[in-house]
């Protein structure tokens, strides 16, 4: 059986993390709403997505194995996700918190989370008021339409969309000026293979987490900055119900509101 350790940071009795999960269908908005959360908190941004793209694109035979699978729209098997995962956590920037960009996305996943980090004495008790999973809902025409508008830069990652967020140059990177790019798995066909997969295997674990953790639902549709403003006030308030474990973020968002 695969066996999983997560090595999470000792804080030498400083307050406990809090990790808020980020889910949603494929062009929900995970990626753009959680980048804006980790600056608020000043937490990293850890998408999983992002990390198994930096592993396909190693030659090796596992990253020929990862761009086969990406490319068509699959799920990775949930160990090496998690693998990849728990290398990322152990990084002592996570301290203090992180955001989880599409992760978990089965129950499996959610579940070997779960274990990973009730072996760590931080997250011992009361999983309940550490972790916190944001929920984004999101209609598939809706998703059809930014995917089919979005573009990333082939450097730097950053995200546009054609309509609601072009950049200042047609075709180069806001930042950096590097060309924007297609990403490969958002071809229609592809795309309502994802979404199938969201359905079949994703939106299950809502109600595990409903259980487990605090699940926070909001209006995906909504312009992205309403929704931004959406998301903190329903965090703080969360937050401002919650134990000790919850203070270093919550002063982290007073400060920088
Ligand atoms: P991943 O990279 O996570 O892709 P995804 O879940 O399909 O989601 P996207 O990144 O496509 O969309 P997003 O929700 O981040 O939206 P974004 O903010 O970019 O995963 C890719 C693949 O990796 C998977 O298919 C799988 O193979 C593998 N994988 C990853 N995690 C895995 C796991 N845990 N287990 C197994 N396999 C895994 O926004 C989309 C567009 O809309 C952008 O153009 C943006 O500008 C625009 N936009 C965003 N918000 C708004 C708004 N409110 N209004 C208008 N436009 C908006
Ligand atoms: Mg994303």
């Amino acid at each position: 059986m695969h066996r999983l350790v997560f090595r999470l940071p000792e804080t030498d009795g400083q307050p406990v993390p809090i990790v808020i999960a980020v889910l949603g269908p494929p062009g929900a908005g995970k990626g753009t709403q959680s980048s804006m959360l980790a600056n608020l908190l000043r937490v990293p941004h850890i998408s999983s997505g992002s990390l198994l793209r930096s592993y396909a694109r190693d030659e090796s035979e596992v990253g020929l194995r990862l761009r086969g699978m990406m490319a068509v729209g699959n799920l990775i098997p949930d160990t090496l996700v998690l693998d990849v995962l728990a290398t990322r956590i152990s990084e002592p920037d996570c301290a203090r918190g992180l955001i989880l960009d599409g992760f978990s996305r089965t129950l499996g996943q959610a579940e070997l989370l779960e274990r990973g980090l009730l072996k760590s004495p931080l997250y011992a008790h009361n999983l309940r008021e550490k972790l916190v999973a944001l929920h984004l809902r999101v209609q598939n025409s809706t998703i059809v339409e930014r995917l089919s508008g979005r573009r990333i830069c082939s450097r730097c990652s950053a995200t546009y969309h054609l309509r609601t967020q072009p950049p200042r140059v047609r075709g180069e990177c806001d930042f950096d000026g590097s060309a924007l790019t297609i990403r490969e798995d958002d071809r229609r066909a592809t795309v309502l293979k994802r979404l199938r997969l969201y359905e079949q295997q994703t939106v299950p674990i809502l109600s595990h987490y409903v259980e487990k953790a605090s699940l926070l639902e909001v209006d995906g549709e909504q312009a992205k900055e309403v929704l931004s403003q959406e998301i903190v006030t329903a965090i703080q308030s969360m937050l401002r119900s919650s134990t000790s474990g919850a203070k270093n973020v919550w002063s982290t968002l007073e400060d920088n509101l």
